[in-house]
């Protein structure tokens, strides 16, 4: 299968696309920046908020043989202003989306986030049945963005997967994140495994590994063939546990996301610059 990784500079993109290479993958790489050092395929220095710059890398690479997925990681991981948050997020899937259509490319892996329900609070089992509950204006353009995805399911034959994912570290370095971790390998699981469903349709999932202290549900992921293999608690000892903020973190699925800390206006462009 040919995928186009967008945001295959960041910290996840330069994991899924080796990952996804050895697992017998073709990848091209998209970016606002230049390619990093060892990536061996196609590279698009462009921005995926450019509906041009997207078309014109869409027209390459089906004039070159065809591409049948897009591995959608181009965002930003953190907090902003609305405005931004927007544009990063839903500006960027929809620029993609639209090629797709035009383009007939069949398949979107998105990573979403789990601050798309940030604000649940905590509870024996997180279903994917919880309302949208974003923690941040982060969050809501992720809800937006998922919302996006479906809609386009619904009017044209393509595939969506949506997978919300936890804390992707080499390691996990919080009490929080003994139970939201994604580890790397387990991250090209779970993108394989999204690229190569049968009819998927529109699909979320909880992008997390096998975690003893896990409650976010693993089924609507092992519906779809990722069954993750990692466990942070090998790591827990080497965790150290900070008592108010790990109580503070538990509370809601998003963690540190809905304290004060992230509480702004909207329209304050000046926030995350
Ligand atoms: N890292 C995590 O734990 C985590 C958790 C949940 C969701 N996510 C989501 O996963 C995605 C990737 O996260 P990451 O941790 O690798 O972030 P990152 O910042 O390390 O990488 C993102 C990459 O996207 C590129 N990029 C940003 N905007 C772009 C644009 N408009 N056009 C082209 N390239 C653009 C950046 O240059 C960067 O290389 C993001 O959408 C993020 O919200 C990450």
């Amino acid at each position: 299968m040919h995928v186009l990784v967008t945001g295959a500079a960041g910290s996840i993109g330069t994991v899924a696309c080796p990952g996804l290479l050895d697992r017998g993958h073709t990848v091209s790489g998209l970016d606002r920046v230049p390619e990093p050092e060892g990536f061996t395929g196609r590279w698009f220095t462009a921005d995926c908020a450019d509906p041009d710059a997207v078309e014109a890398v869409f027209a390459e690479l089906v004039r070159g043989g065809g591409l049948d997925a897009v591995l959608h990681l181009a965002g930003r991981p953190t907090e902003s202003s609305l405005p931004e948050a927007l544009e990063s997020h839903v500006l960027t899937t929809a620029a993609l989306l639209d090629a797709m259509v035009r383009h007939g490319v069949p398949r979107i892996v998105y990573a979403s986030s789990n601050h798309a329900v940030g604000r649940t609070p905590r509870r024996d089992l997180l279903e994917l049945a919880a309302r949208p509950r974003p923690d941040t204006f982060y969050g809501v353009a992720k809800v937006a963005a998922e919302a996006l995805l479906s809609l386009y399911v619904d009017r044209y034959a393509i595939d969506a997967v949506a997978t919300r994912i936890g804390s992707f570290l080499p390691q996990p370095e919080s009490v929080r994140a003994l139970s939201t971790w994604l580890s790397h390998d387990d991250a090209v699981r779970m993108f394989d495994a999204c690229l190569t469903a049968p009819d998927p349709g529109f699909a979320v999932l909880h992008g997390i590994s096998a975690n003893t202290r896990g409650w976010w549900d693993l089924e609507p992921g092992r519906a779809l063939g990722y069954v993750p293999e990692d466990d942070a608690e090998r790591f827990a000892g080497r965790v150290a546990a900070d008592p108010a903020r790990d109580e503070t973190e538990a509370a809601h699925v998003g963690g540190p996301h809905v304290t004060e800390a992230f509480v702004r206006p909207a329209l304050d462009r000046a926030v995350g610059a």
